[in-house]
């Protein structure tokens, strides 16, 4: 069998952190296997697009991708005919479009050679094996229990001073608009202690900051371990080491988890709590399992427990049937709750849903635009009001590096998640400094260091 040892891969990340994460999954995978891995798709043996389904617009993006890889390996072949002895490029297929389409995709598109689903990875050595001797491969069974739990994952692209640790995966929630459930199968807890020590790990490497990661943390359950308990108990690592997760889902938003991070400065002040709509009716044929007043509950229990968190959300335009009222309810909550940050989308409808089967797709484009972008002129607006009130305070910031701006200014964030850029001066990347904000934008900070 073709050895894997010194073959060069290039893997290449869409779609949300969940992704990210598992590609450092499979580099860990394939770097047993003694892989190498390069900067770009020409130089490789094996591409892997670790892809995102989530919206219309997320698959198109995978489609050129993959058209624009059809190039290089058609370069390859016309340089072998000339005599060249350039081996092969095989692209693989991997995540949550290979988990939906199966082996549609590989029919569509010829110059895959391989399909990967999001719990099949450990198969990886294997399937790439049998694709170089020429074999096309497709793997997308779901399993209700892998975690990768023992698997360490290698960040190759990180920084080195923030990483994102995988606590769960799958998620059941099936609202009716989303893919998920289907790509990525039954929700299931990773053990606590694997990621306890995944965590002290990192912090004893130098980083400075983890993510814990999962569809929906706060249910997060292993044994008699709550999500609140497991956050606890990775902030007791250190009180240098920040802690951060995403996503909460706002109907298991518990007043415990609340506590805990009032209990723990180290804990971030910030809570992605996406609403999707403020509408009662909408949120009911979403399947959301709460209503706009019990949010409001929520967003009220986190400012008391919490008073200098930030809260930021996702919002979704045009869901079937929506009306001008309802659209407005959910600029209400936006001007209720006063974001500082939104990740805004218009309605895609996704095939085998519980919308796409008993829904509707019944808003007009140019009607989900308009309202798409009357939220997104609010929101700037709040955003930008927002940061004006942190003008003249002064936060604790990790640095991060080099600003994109100026090679003179570095950037961090501090603990509400939130960008600041300022002059260097001896501040050093991978530690925290103080900053006092003299400026901002809609988007950034603007500081200068002080004592
Ligand atoms: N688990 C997270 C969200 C995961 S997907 C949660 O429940 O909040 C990230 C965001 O994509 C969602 O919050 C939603 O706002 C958006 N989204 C999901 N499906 C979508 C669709 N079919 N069309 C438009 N946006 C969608
Ligand atoms: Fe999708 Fe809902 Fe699960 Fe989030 S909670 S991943 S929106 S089904
Ligand atoms: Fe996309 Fe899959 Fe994440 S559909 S948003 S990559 S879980």
């Amino acid at each position: 069998m073709t050895e894997l040892n010194n073959k060069k891969v290039y893997v290449e990340t869409y779609g949300c952190q969940m992704n990210v994460a598992d590609s450092e999954v499979v580099r860990s995978i394939l770097k047993s296997e003694g892989c190498v891995f390069c900067l770009s798709a020409n130089e490789a043996d094996f591409v892997l697009i670790n892809t995102c389904a989530i919206r219309d617009n997320a698959e198109q993006k995978i489609h050129r991708r993959l058209r624009e890889l059809r190039v290089v390996q058609q370069r390859q072949s016309t340089r072998n005919a000339k005599g060249y002895d350039i081996q092969k490029t095989y692209i693989g297929v991997l995540g949550c479009m290979a988990e939906r389409l199966k082996q549609q995709l590989m029919r569509d598109e010829e110059n895959v050679s391989f399909l990967v689903g999001p719990d099949s990875y450990r198969k990886l050595p294997d399937i790439m094996r049998r694709v170089a001797q020429g074999d096309r491969v497709s793997e997308t069974v779901l399993s209700p229990s892998e975690t990768y739990s023992d698997i360490s994952p290698v960040r190759f692209d990180g920084n080195g001073i923030s990483a994102f640790i995988s606590i769960m995966r799958g998620c059941q929630n099936y609202c009716a608009y989303c893919v998920v459930p289907y790509t990525r199968g039954l929700e299931r807890s990773r053990d606590a202690r694997s990621i306890i020590n995944e965590a002290r790990a990192l912090f004893g490497e130098g980083y400075k900051e983890v993510t814990l990661l999962g569809q929906n943390v706060n249910s997060y359950k292993a044994g008699d371990m709550s999500f609140a308990q497991l956050i606890a108990n990775v902030a007791e690592i250190s009180p240098e080491l920040r802690v951060r997760f995403a996503t909460s889902h706002p109907k298991d938003l518990s007043d415990e988890l609340l506590a805990t991070m009032a209990e723990y400065p180290n804990i971030c002040r910030c809570i992605h709590l996406p609403l999707q709509s403020g509408s009662n009716r909408m949120l009911k044929l979403m399947n959301r399992r709460y209503t706009a007043e019990w949010y409001m509950d929520r967003i009220e229990a986190v400012r008391r427990y919490l008073p200098d968190c930030s809260i930021t959300t996702d919002v979704i335009a045009g869901f079937c049937g929506e009306s001008e009222d309802d659209h407005r309810a959910t600029l209400d909550i936006f001007r209720r709750v006063q974001y500082d940050y939104a990740y805004m989308f218009k309605f895609s409808m996704r095939p085998d849903t519980y919308a796409a089967k008993h829904l509707k797709d019944d808003v007009p484009d140019e009607v989900k635009k308009r309202r798409l972008e009357e939220i997104i002129m609010l929101q700037g607006e709040i955003a930008l009001r927002n940061n004006q009130r942190d003008v003249g305070k002064r936060f604790r910031v990790l640095v991060e590096g080099t600003s994109h701006r100026s090679k003179d200014q570095f950037f961090g964030r501090n603990s509400q998640n939130k960008v600041i850029v300022f002059d260097r001066g001896d501040a050093i990347p991978g530690s925290y400094a103080n900053v006092e904000v003299t400026g901002c934008t809609a988007a950034t900070l603007m500081g200068r260091l002080v004592e």
